[in-house]
């Protein structure tokens, strides 16, 4: 019988990350295909929210409401169990996706051949950064014309702040695209234009091999082994140690649309990603191998059926087997729970499952008991860090439209923070409520999901604000100095915490000049 520890390390819980239109998608259906748990591509009806369907609300909802079943993808693969948690290719769901990243032991990047490094990729990879997340990068679309894969590479080190090591090597790209050569594993692999299938392997020892040549031409085998040369001289050699601590990032290139280069990176993952990792508690860190079951909600998905209000929330199971009706305490209310009907994402299915280890993500139905970050555990008082809110960058005040549905209005609102929606903040000055997103279509969300969930109506009044940052300092004298100073723009968090409401950078910059004793934190959790 498999052991706790078997079970763990046998698992690689990921995500996969990209700037709109990189790839993303793409290369995920791939991988559930190599898994064997989709038959044909084309299955995957991703969350995806296309660029386009800002506008149109009622799109939105669709695909939010068909996304919970493809939220976490679980397969196996070998002897391996593999988790991909996806993350909304939307960045005005880009909290969501921050969330996502606290649940995964490491990352698949996916960078477009000819744009190279995009803001989104950018600022998701500041965040695995703050985690030190072990980083594959996995360079597509080599089918298309694109940038100098050397370029490429320098362009990657420099952006996203990491060491490279590329770990397969492209031969030509665009039309004289021929294929990669596997640095990694030596082997060469031809390229065929196909969407299903895996492509023709060129049998060799080393890159010397004549069979090389006779594959793909003498030119193009003398400039892969000058490329080599290059990278062997450039790049030191690829250190698992330093991938594993954050340092260092192995560089793969491939065609997800063509199925093309998949499998190497899929093989080389498995081998090399981290299997689920120690969990940071405010007290104390909680090993994957104790016997006591321990884990936290990362996310809450609203069930988008108007009829009933029902959510599903996302535990990661970070220590211990977690079972089906066991007795588990929720910490925060300190209330003893049992979870009789708890679903598991194998094959993209929900199925109920009767037990689930660590680095896996159980569905727990909710009916608005659950806030994002809320630990579950067998009796111990944890509480798990690394959930933080993001100073948001769009605000509006929110007012109420509908004076007989106060009530609900306040509850609604309520449930949609506990589920990380948007931040509310209450301006100390005026004492009106007001939201924080990072996005335009939050906005649109909670008024449509207020209305149908909860019958309550409201209306947004714009105000031009530039960040809300948290503010605290050693000197309580000089904090209640500032408070004094900017009363008109200090504004509390849910937990009562100060915000500081500056309007622009400059007012910022200011504010941090004249109070150097204060701290201005961008991230709730500091
Ligand atoms: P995303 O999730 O990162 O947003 O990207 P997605 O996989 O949806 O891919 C974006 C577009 O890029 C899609 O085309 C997809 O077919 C294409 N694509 C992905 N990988 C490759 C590749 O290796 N080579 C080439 N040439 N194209 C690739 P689309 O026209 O926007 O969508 P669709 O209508 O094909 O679905």
């Amino acid at each position: 019988m498999a052991t706790l520890t078997d079970e763990i390390k046998r698992r690689r819980t990921f995500a996969i990350i990209s700037h709109p239109d990189a790839g993303k998608t793409t290369l995920t259906e791939k991988l559930l295909l190599f898994g064997g748990a989709i038959h044909v591509a084309g299955a995957v009806k991703s969350n995806k929210i296309k660029k386009t369907a800002t506008s149109d609300w009622m799109e939105i909802e669709k695909q939010r409401g068909i996304s919970v079943a493809t939220s976490v993808m679980g397969f196996d693969y070998g002897d391996y169990k593999i988790n991909i948690l996806d993350t909304p290719g939307h960045q005005d769901f880009a909290e969501d996706t921050y969330r996502t990243l606290t649940a995964v032991d490491s990352v698949i990047i996916v960078v477009d051949v000819a744009k190279g490094v995009e803001m989104q990729t950018r600022k998701l990879m500041e965040v695995c950064r703050m985690r030190n997340t072990p980083v594959i990068i996995f360079v597509n679309k080599l089918d298309r014309e694109g940038r100098d894969p050397f370029d490429i590479l320098d362009e990657l080190e420099s952006e996203l702040k990491i060491g490279v090591r590329p770990l397969s090597w492209p031969i030509n790209i665009g039309a004289k695209f021929k294929g990669v050569y596997n640095i990694y594993e030596k082997t060469l692999d031809l390229f065929k234009p196909d969407k299903q299938k895996v492509q023709e392997r060129v049998e060799i020892t080393d890159v010397n091999d004549p069979r090389v040549d006779e594959a793909v031409g003498e030119v193009d085998a003398a400039k892969l082994r000058e490329d080599l040369d290059l990278i062997e001289g450039v790049y030191p050699d690829f250190d698992v140690a330093q991938y594993l601590d954050g340092k260092l990032a192995p560089v793969f290139f491939g065609s997800a649309l063509n199925t093309f280069g998949v499998k190497e990176l899929l093989d080389c993952f498995v081998k090399i990603a981290p299997y689920p990792r120690p969990t940071r508690a405010e007290e104390r860190e909680i090993k994957p191998e104790e016997e006591a079951f321990s884990g936290f909600v990362f996310k809450i998905h609203a069930n988008m059926d108007p009829n009933h209000r029902s959510c599903i929330a996302f535990v990661k199971v970070c220590s211990g087997k977690f079972e089906r009706n066991a007795p588990y305490k929720q910490v925060r209310t300190d209330k003893v729970m049992r979870f009789a009907a708890p679903t598991a994402f194998m094959a993209q299915r929900k199925n109920v499952v009767d037990e689930a280890f660590p680095g896996d993500i159980v569905g727990i139905p909710d009916t608005g008991n659950f806030k994002i970050g809320d630990t579950l555990t067998e009796g111990e008082n944890l509480h798990f860090r690394g959930l933080p809110s993001f100073s948001p960058e769009m605000f509006k005040y929110i007012e109420n439209t509908d004076p007989m549905k106060s009530k609900q209005l306040e509850k609604g609102i309520r449930q949609l923070m506990d589920e990380g929606v948007a931040q509310l903040f209450v301006n100390q000055f005026n004492g009106r409520k007001l939201i924080g997103t990072v996005g335009q279509l939050q906005f649109e969300v909670i008024q449509y999901r207020l209305l149908h969930e909860y019958g309550a109506q409201c209306r947004w009044e714009p105000l031009s604000l530039y960040k809300a940052c948290w503010i605290e300092s050693d000197d309580d004298a000089a904090l209640e100095a500032f408070k004094k100073r900017k009363h008109q723009f200090m504004a509390v968090d849910r937990e009562g915490r100060d915000v500081f409401l500056a309007d622009s950078n400059y007012v910022l910059q200011m504010a941090q000049n004249d109070f150097p004793s204060i701290r201005f934190h961008f991230s709730s959790e500091f």
